[in-house]
């Protein structure tokens, strides 16, 4: 009889265990969906440059971060670009960062004052 203890109560150790950890596994499954970045819907004006624009810089985010942003200088419209390029590596060439750059100054641009 004593020697079935040690046995059992290995057993019902093991048991408590595993049950344990599929309620916790069980607990931590979070379902998340990704929306799709064509389903982000943008209003940026169709105009020179646009395809140019979109197709470079919808790679990793929706347009809606450009969208979101205040009118900017030139200057700061290319600092922008250029760490896209350099920090983040947007895959775009020199001769379409500056179209991009164009549009971004066309639709939310600033008019120089000086
Ligand atoms: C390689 C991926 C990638 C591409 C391509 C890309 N971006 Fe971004 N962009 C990012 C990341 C990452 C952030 C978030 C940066 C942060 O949170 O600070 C960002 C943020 C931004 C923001 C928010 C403000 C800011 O300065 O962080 C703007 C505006 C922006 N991107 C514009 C553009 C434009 C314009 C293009 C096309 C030329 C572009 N992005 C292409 C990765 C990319």
């Amino acid at each position: 009889m004593k020697k079935l203890i040690i046995p059992s109560v290995v057993v019902f150790c093991l048991v408590i265990i595993f049950s344990c950890k599929e309620k916790s596994a069980d607990e931590t499954v979070v379902k998340k969906e990704a929306v799709p970045l064509e389903n982000v819907i943008t209003v940026l004006p169709d105009s020179t440059g646009y395809k140019v624009f979109e197709s470079n810089c919808r790679i990793c985010h929706s347009l809606r971060y450009i969208q979101m942003q205040p009118n900017f200088s030139r200057k700061n419209w290319e600092k922008i670009v250029d760490k896209m390029r350099k920090n983040f590596g947007a895959p775009i060439d020199s001769i379409n960062a500056k179209i991009v750059v164009d549009y971004l100054c066309k639709i939310k641009g600033q008019v120089a004052t000086h």
